[in-house]
């Protein structure tokens, strides 16, 4: 047996394995162009049998026919079974397979607690006022009376820009913003994005989110306050949550107080989550400075007011049992698929 009847056994073998094994059109026409096509392998060989014997000539010419007639076949097979679909991968209908299921996308847990905090403020009450995430110094810490020397100012903790702006590190500037474009009395609640130079961990992160309220009216006391922040607490939690002021200092506020829940997982016996205290630290609040109020032309003689800023992070961590905020921002479907 010559060398180009050996080359003609061994492209069938080829070809019988290849056109057994194809899933679609495209590897068929391959199988065409690598032995048929004009540079394959056979007109390749034609041109080999210049060089055979006369003696050789006639079983090697059979063979070359035969072979290129057989490879025909097995191409026209393989097309004739992909258009079946049988047997074929990817293209076969499979009628007993479970339908695929579209997900259907639903509001991140942040999202649903502010919406949630809105609604609640805006049952008693006020109205949504919103501010740039982007803001200036003059309303993040100048307007709220935040003395020069303040820590919160620092390049450390606060993003700066090179035109000297920075992003908004509390809601806080939304009250500057409202008061300075409307005349008292004014309402308000402003849910929104938060930006600090902490290193993130379970409890903080780089930014997060605030709802910050803001009520000016004649008389306003603190035992306003009191009562909103406590009826806010029960919307949320439920009936038997209890809250306490604890005085504190802001720049903007005077007096200032930090605000706790009754520790919504123990209800206020002592566990891990409150430390042990039956507390949970919520955020601050206090009645609005009059240097801030003459800071946007509100006589501090005739109108006073509370404000109020809780990280909604927070309320959300408490709401859902969340152990860590960074579960939060990592995306991982599994985790929000539950909320
Ligand atoms: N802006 C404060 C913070 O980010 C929270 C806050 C405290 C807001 C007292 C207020 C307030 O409106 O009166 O820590």
């Amino acid at each position: 047996m010559n060398t180009i009847i050996e080359k003609i056994n061994q492209a069938l073998a080829e070809v019988e394995a290849k056109a057994a094994a194809v899933v679609d059109a495209a590897a068929v026409e391959q199988i065409r162009i690598d032995y048929l096509g004009r540079n394959g392998l056979f007109p390749a060989l034609s041109k080999e049998m210049g060089g055979v014997t006369p003696e050789e000539r006639r079983e090697t010419g059979r063979a070359f026919n035969a072979g290129r007639s057989r490879i025909q076949e097995l191409i026209d097979a393989a097309l004739a079974r992909l258009a079946s679909g049988d047997g074929a991968k990817g293209e076969a209908i499979d009628l007993t397979l479970p339908g695929r299921r579209w997900k259907t996308g639903h509001k991140h847990p942040i999202t649903i607690l502010a919406d949630e905090c809105v609604a609640i403020f805006r049952r008693m009450g006020f109205i949504v006022a919103e501010g740039p995430e982007i803001e200036d110094i003059f309303h993040n810490f100048d307007a709220l009376n935040t003395p020069q020397d303040h820590p919160s100012r620092d390049p450390q903790d606060t993003f700066y820009f090179a035109d000297g702006r920075i992003l908004r590190t509390q809601t806080s500037p939304v009250q500057i913003r409202v008061m300075e474009s409307h005349e008292p009395p004014v309402r308000i609640v402003a849910p929104g994005r938060v930006f600090r130079r902490d290193t993130p961990d379970a409890t903080h992160g780089m930014n997060f989110h605030q709802i910050e309220g803001l009520y000016i009216d004649k008389g306003v006391s603190l035992a306003d306050l009191k009562s909103v922040l406590q009826a806010f607490a029960i919307e949320m939690y439920g009936p038997r949550v209890k809250i306490r002021l604890r005085p504190h200092f802001f720049p903007f506020t005077e007096p200032s107080v930090e605000y706790d829940f009754s520790c919504i997982m123990c209800g206020g016996k002592g566990c891990p989550v409150c430390k042990h205290s039956g507390w949970i630290e919520i955020a601050g609040a206090g009645m609005v400075d009059p240097a801030v109020l003459k800071n946007v032309g509100y006589d501090p003689e005739i109108w006073s007011g509370y404000a109020f800023g809780m990280g909604i992070e927070r309320l959300a961590m408490l709401r859902y049992r969340i152990p860590d905020l960074r579960l939060l921002y990592e995306n991982d479907v599994r985790f929000l698929e539950q909320f």
